[in-house]
């Protein structure tokens, strides 16, 4: 029987829409949740048995577990992969793909803007394990041209960034890399699948924190990875050395967050492009980044490469910090928080938080983020509501 194809909408609700129909098997609409991390063989050739074929049957949990591996498998359709991979945060994730394909003396070409501890752990990789980075503003393709190598192993790219929500054309860029023999990676955090797929844009890796949208509801640590076969056993290999692997009782919340990631999408980027709207029309923002919104330099490439808008919107008044302060003070109930993606409206301003060490400090100015920037992640409220909380905070800058 041929397989049924199924639209992203039925992947991410039912535990059974995987190639295995593993969980239908259990005849429970939702997944079964074990909570053991061994597995029992009748004897010794079953035992041996059972470690061969794990992660699909249970062994031991470092290996893969039968719950994980279905969210796992659900990935894995979402991003149009051969095969995902979970993990016990967005940087165990990040961290093991770049320990997995890496050696001492590799060169990478990286985007200058990237997450600050993904920032952190390159200069790790170039202190500890002699890996050589060149830093480049990847929305300028010339720039990655001019920056691959013979010796590139890894173009490693970040879309939309964090916070600065620079727009890279993923397309151009995986096929710039392949040129040069280099494995493309995508993190897709500020996206996720339902709004971007970068292994169907050309690239090799799609990885993402699952903390963010995947989960989202704000009470799961997680990250995923998918991409071909060949990939994914280097990394479950480095993952099963390292032990990074996710918690079975936080893969049966992922499964259950996921059940609503159509739905939260459309309606947070819905809202989010409100939102937009309303901080573009407003004299006293001096600068606006929003994938969809006209006034991006990536909004071309954005409209082509993304479903929707997206759910990030960051922005800066001319005012400054100062202009920034009153903002947020004037806020009636968006609650400020450091991360991004559930369905609670968070707003964070970087620069106050002080992530970055000295040595990244050169590299963060380099992209220029405004004194007092704003990261807003729009949640799944009323959007008249969140509407209307920003507008206390835009009146506070006015006045
Ligand atoms: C773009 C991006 N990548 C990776 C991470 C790390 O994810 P986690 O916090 O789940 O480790 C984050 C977290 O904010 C992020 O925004």
């Amino acid at each position: 029987m041929p397989p049924i194809t199924l639209s992203p909408n039925t992947v991410a609700i039912h535990p059974w829409a995987s190639p295995s129909g593993r969980a239908r098997a259990h005849r429970t609409l939702n997944a079964p949740l074990y909570l053991t991390t061994q597995w029992e063989g009748a004897d010794l050739p079953e035992l041996a048995e059972l470690f061969m074929k794990s992660p699909d049957r249970g062994f031991y949990t470092r290996f893969g577990h039968p719950t994980t591996r279905i969210a796992e498998e659900k990935i894995a359709q979402l991003e149009g992969a051969d095969d995902a991979l979970l993990f016990a945060s967005g940087m165990a994730a990040i961290s093991t793909s770049l320990l997995a394909v890496l050696s001492s003396g590799d060169h990478v070409v990286a985007h200058h803007a990237l997450f600050g501890q993904t920032l952190q752990f390159f200069d790790y990789l170039v202190t500890t394990m002699g890996v050589q980075v060149t830093f480049v503003d990847a929305t300028d393709t010339m720039n990655v041209s001019r920056a691959l190598r013979p010796d590139t192993r890894v173009l490693y790219l970040e879309t939309p960034s964090n916070p600065i929500i620079d727009i890279l054309d993923i397309e151009a860029l995986a096929s710039l890399g392949h040129t040069a023999g280099a494995l493309v990676i995508v993190d897709t955090t500020f996206a996720g699948p339902l709004v971007q797929l970068p292994l169907a844009l050309g690239a090799d890796v799609s990885l993402q924190s699952a903390s963010k949208s995947l989960a989202g509801h704000a009470d799961v640590l997680a990250g995923c990875v998918a991409g071909s076969s060949e990939i994914i056993a280097r990394v479950r290999r480095m993952r099963n050395l390292t032990g990074p692997s996710l918690d079975p009782h936080a893969s049966w919340l992922l499964l259950r967050g996921l059940q609503t990631l159509p739905l939260r999408i459309r309606a947070q980027s819905d809202t989010a492009a409100r939102v937009a709207g309303q901080l573009g029309a407003a004299a006293m923002v001096s600068l606006l980044r929003y994938p969809w919104h006209e006034s991006h330099p990536g909004h071309a490439i954005a409209r082509q490469q993304m479903r929707c808008g997206g759910t990030m919107v960051s922005f800066a008044f001319h005012g400054g910090s100062a202009a920034t302060r009153r903002f947020v003070d004037a806020l009636e109930w968006i609650p400020l928080a450091s991360s991004l993606g559930s369905v609670f409206t968070t707003l964070e301003v970087p620069d106050e938080l002080d992530f970055a060490p000295e040595e990244i400090g050169e590299r963060a100015a380099a992209f220029a983020m405004p004194p007092g920037f704003i990261r807003l992640s729009v949640g799944a409220e009323s959007a008249d509501d969140v509407l209307a909380d920003l507008a206390r905070g835009l009146a506070a800058v006015r006045a």
